[in-house]
């Protein structure tokens, strides 16, 4: 006994998981099987918390066995051991009513070591002490703590919920390729290429946005799929360069149906995993209205802090910066924050970085107290103008104006980020827990880099009918069928009613600079398609991954990801990505220039 085991022997099958056991197997002869947690001597008696993924379970044995109490004295954290034993009652100062298996403990009759483990880099707890980095390279030993247990189980139940659904409202889910041709998605591709043929390249999809597009010409018109995406494209707390969309595409409908069938399946999802009941239908707001009152298409509306223009105020004040700035045809707009009317300078000055880190040139604080201006700022309006100001945010008795004058993109973009440094820095949420909205009607195209034009969102969604006619002569001004699902200030989903047509697709690429062959190169298939009973067709994709992490109430969509890549899109873990034999390279007609292209 004791001797470490190569080959797990029948003998060991388990009879119950560590979590399953409790006061009802009293009495009952188990096998057990896990993870050695905690050891701990006391008197005659060693106790060991056994974990698996069910839970823990307390085992001991006695120093009267010697030999196995000896075995026990020698196991530490991580060693993996199974064991018999019989169910028992703890003595009642024992019991643990914040255990699971709290009643009772096993008592060991044989045991056998199947694995030690080495001293882990970090202790293996809810609450590690290890950073980041760390976590990572040993991820297996860090997927063994609880809160990453939770969260990956949360994501298996919401993926399941999510087929549930839908295969309820008679969705068919079907699975598109991983190596696709080439075609430009807004972020970088990650290509592959090809060995049977020299020179060319697939891509991985970024999206199934062309597949699932084919699937409704060929009549698979309740599609849907729980989709992996490849972007090369700068990561974030929320972004990752592998992610999981839930893609769903529709034929025979208008933007009301898509939005029915999100909210009922968000209702569904939020019900089953969180308890939640969302309030449908959920609010909509148009993308100028979204950038207007809060500065960014993502609105968080878990707090107010609405932004008014005050532009009218400055044409004849005499604070001369933003009468200047009104002159220009700039604008000068505010948020008002009540609770900020005792705000220090220096806190003040962090709210001043916020907006300049954002492009704003400054930020002008202005305080009001009993109805009225208090401070330098006074000298600046006249009555007249005081009342205006005072009047466009609806101060009822005192608060701080936080004002940022400027052209309007910048300003809007500040008070936006301003708005929601506000909202978090001073968890200004209340208790609310999720906040769902629409943003619908986008802009279509908007202006490249390079003074052209470029999709918003992706070059195959429809213009509104009215704007159809204004296509080619003032395409800033068109907008599309396209929506964007916003909770909680973060971008949950995204989709459009899609261009059925050949014509009118052909009409799109050349706004955006794609003429007639390039278009025929580049998705010269979709075309065709399109010329074979296309139906109208539309859709969207949810992020898995970010809907996991605000169930979660996480704040990284790598803690729901069981192998997440760094900020810099590495797997610490093992490696990727690396370097690969040259003579692999060879067979792939590839030479690495590295050093030629200097970084930086
Ligand atoms: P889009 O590019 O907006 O649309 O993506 C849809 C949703 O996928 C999630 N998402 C991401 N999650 C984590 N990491 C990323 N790098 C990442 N990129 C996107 C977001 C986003 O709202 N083909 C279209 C959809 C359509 O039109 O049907 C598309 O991919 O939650």
């Amino acid at each position: 006994m004791g001797e470490l085991s190569y080959v797990f022997g029948k003998e060991w099958i388990r009879t119950h998981r560590c979590g399953e056991l409790n006061g009802r197997d009293t009495g009952a002869g188990v096998v057990l099987a896990g993870w050695v947690k905690k050891v701990r001597e006391l008197g005659f008696l060693t106790f060991i918390d056994l974990w698996d993924r069910t839970g823990l379970v307390q085992i001991v044995v006695d120093e009267k066995q010697a030999e196995l109490h000896r075995l026990f004295r020698s196991l530490r954290s991580e060693d993996v051991i199974a064991c018999t034993g019989t169910v028992r009652k703890r003595p009642s100062d024992m019991i643990n009513p914040d255990m699971k298996t709290g009643e009772i403990e096993v008592e060991v009759e044989r045991a056998v070591v199947l694995n030690r483990s080495e001293v882990p880099p970090f202790t293996v707890t809810t609450d590690v002490q290890a950073n980041e980095d760390l976590r990572l390279r040993y991820r297996y030993l860090d997927l063994r703590r609880d809160p990453l247990q939770r969260n990956l189980e949360l994501r298996h139940n919401l993926a399941f919920s999510v087929r549930k659904f839908l295969f309820d409202e008679g969705y068919l889910e079907i699975e598109t390729p991983m190596l696709v041709r080439r075609t430009p998605e807004g972020a970088r591709d990650y290509l592959v290429p090809s060995r049977l043929q020299p020179g060319k390249f697939y891509a991985l999809p970024q999206s199934p946005q062309l597949y699932k597009q084919t699937l409704m010409v060929a009549g698979f018109d309740r599609y849907f799929q729980i989709a992996r995406c490849l972007r090369d494209e700068d990561l974030r707390s929320d972004r990752q360069p592998e992610h999981t969309q839930i893609d769903i595409e529709m034929s025979f409908i208008t933007e009301e149906e898509i939005f029915d069938v999100t909210e009922r399946l968000m209702r569904a999802i939020f019900q089953e995993i969180v308890g939640e009941e969302l309030q449908l239908p959920f609010p909509r707001m148009t993308f100028p209205e979204a950038m207007g009152r809060f500065g960014t298409d993502k609105p968080d509306l878990r707090f107010g802090l609405e932004i008014r223009d005050c532009s009218k105020t400055f044409f004849d004040s005499e604070f001369r910066l933003f009468r200047s700035i009104v002159e220009a045809d700039g604008t000068v707009r505010g948020i008002l924050l009540e609770e900020g009317v005792a705000f220090s300078r220096r806190q003040i000055g962090e709210l001043e970085e916020v907006v300049k880190a954002a492009g704003a040139g400054g930020l002008a604080a202005v305080k009001v107290e009993g109805g009225a201006i208090s401070g330098p700022f006074s000298k600046y309006l006249s009555g007249e103008g005081t009342r205006e100001l005072l009047s466009a945010f609806d101060v009822k008795d005192r608060g701080l104006l936080l004002l940022v004058g400027g052209e309007e993109p910048v300003v809007s973009k500040a008070l936006g980020e301003l708005r929601n440094y506000l909202g978090r820095r001073y968890r200004l949420e209340g208790g609310r827990r999720y906040n769902f909205l629409w943003v619908n009607r986008f802009p279509l195209f908007v202006q490249s880099d390079e003074g052209g034009w470029e999709p918003a969102h992706h070059i195959f969604s429809m213009p509104l009918e009215e704007d159809l006619g204004r296509v080619e002569e003032d395409p800033g001004s068109v907008r599309g069928y396209l929506y964007d699902l916003v909770c909680n200030g973060i971008e949950l989903g995204s989709g459009s009613i899609r261009i059925h047509h050949r014509e009118l697709q052909e009409r799109i690429f050349s706004v955006i600079g794609i003429d007639k062959a390039q278009a025929e190169r580049k998705f010269g298939f979709l075309l065709e398609a399109f010329q074979y009973g296309a139906p109208p067709h539309g859709g969207i994709a949810l992020g898995l991954d970010r809907i996991a992490m605000i169930m979660g109430g996480g704040a990284s969509i790598r803690d729901y990801i069981a192998f997440p890549k760094t900020q810099r899109a590495t797997s610490l873990m093992e490696g990727a990505p690396s370097e690969v034999e040259s003579g692999l390279l060879d067979e792939l007609h590839i030479r690495v220039t590295k050093g030629k292209n200097k970084e930086g």
